[in-house]
């Protein structure tokens, strides 16, 4: 029996139980929120859904009653709010920094095993609080964003070759910031052949700026952050984990002197299976790559530096 609980009954939340309801993905999953009576709505309404889809599902939803919680297999943080149009992820810290923590302890009071998802911002903050406050083993939390960058990142280049998205390599590094994340370029590819092979360089670059902005311009058509596929994409890490899968996906890890980096939580590649993070893995980045990346952590550092002010 596996059992998934989902914090958050709002846009990213209700998507990623619909998600793992849809592709039955676990025998069990609890939707909790603190608003009265949003997790129980979205659960009836996405059990309907799965009974017209025939599926054998079993969603519940929760207010707040971390006991009906308990023995999760995995949860994914969703709780927090979402940024609006014009605001960075990292402006929302001082809002979300207190609830995750709260989250984080009730979450672990009940399912002391659990590995932990992290999809609430700034994710990669976020995640290292919960590697502060928990003092779990590092394996067991991740950080849900390189998964979702890099799909975006895909997207754009599936688009730009004129190719099936499925058929398209792309993966991105970094934070989960504008500024921050890193799409590999140089790793983009069409069935192991290089983009730069079909597109010219400017045109990489052109895909890699638009996977940058990915969420910011989502946020500016729709009003809030995107919901579709950053639910997707946390579904797709629990199925990775539940399924023991194995899957190589760009999540943020806490760093113990992978790519340079201590003490910090960022996007790097790693195999994910049934113990969370299996391994991360090392690319052989450029110079240019790595002075990306060092970058990339030094504005993750000093977010979490400004965790110190916003608990
Ligand atoms: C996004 C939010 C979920 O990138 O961070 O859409």
């Amino acid at each position: 029996m596996s059992k998934v609980t989902v914090v958050g009954a709002g846009n990213v939340g209700a998507t990623t139980a619909n998600v793992l309801v849809t592709t039955q993905v676990a025998d069990e999953v609890v939707l909790i929120d603190i608003k009265e009576g949003v997790s129980e709505g979205k659960a009836m309404d996405i059990m309907q859904t799965a009974n017209i889809l025939g599926l054998q599902s079993r969603l519940t939803g929760v207010t707040n009653d971390y006991a009906k919680t308990a023995d999760s297999d995995v949860v994914v943080i969703t709780s927090g709010v979402p940024r609006k149009p014009g605001m960075t992820r990292e402006e929302l810290i001082g809002v979300n920094a207190g609830i995750v923590k709260s989250v984080t302890e009730n979450v672990l009071k009940y399912s002391p095993n659990a590995v932990i998802i992290c999809v609430a911002n700034p994710m990669d903050t976020m995640t290292y609080l919960i590697h502060k406050i928990s003092g779990l083993p590092k394996n067991r939390i991740i950080g849900m964003g390189g998964a979702l960058d890099s799909a975006r990142f895909k997207y754009f280049l599936s688009i730009a070759l004129g190719a099936n998205a499925t058929e398209v390599e792309g993966i991105v590094i970094g934070g989960h910031g504008d500024t921050t994340m890193i799409p590999l370029t140089r790793f983009a590819a069409y069935r192991g052949v290089p983009a730069t092979n079909y597109i010219p360089a400017e045109q990489l670059e052109k895909v890699a700026a638009d996977t940058m902005v990915g969420g910011a311009t989502l946020t500016k058509l729709l009003g809030t952050s995107a919901w579709y596929a950053p639910g997707a994409a946390s579904a797709q890490m629990v199925a990775a984990v539940l399924g023991d899968q194995k899957k190589l996906i760009s999540c943020s890890c806490l760093l113990d002197g992978e790519y340079g980096e201590s003490d910090l939580c960022i996007g790097v590649p790693a195999i994910i299976g049934r113990n969370g993070i299996e391994k991360i893995v090392e690319f052989d980045l450029n110079e240019a790559e790595k002075t990306a990346f060092k970058k990339s952590a030094e504005a993750v550092h000093k977010t979490n530096e400004a965790l110190k002010a916003a608990l």
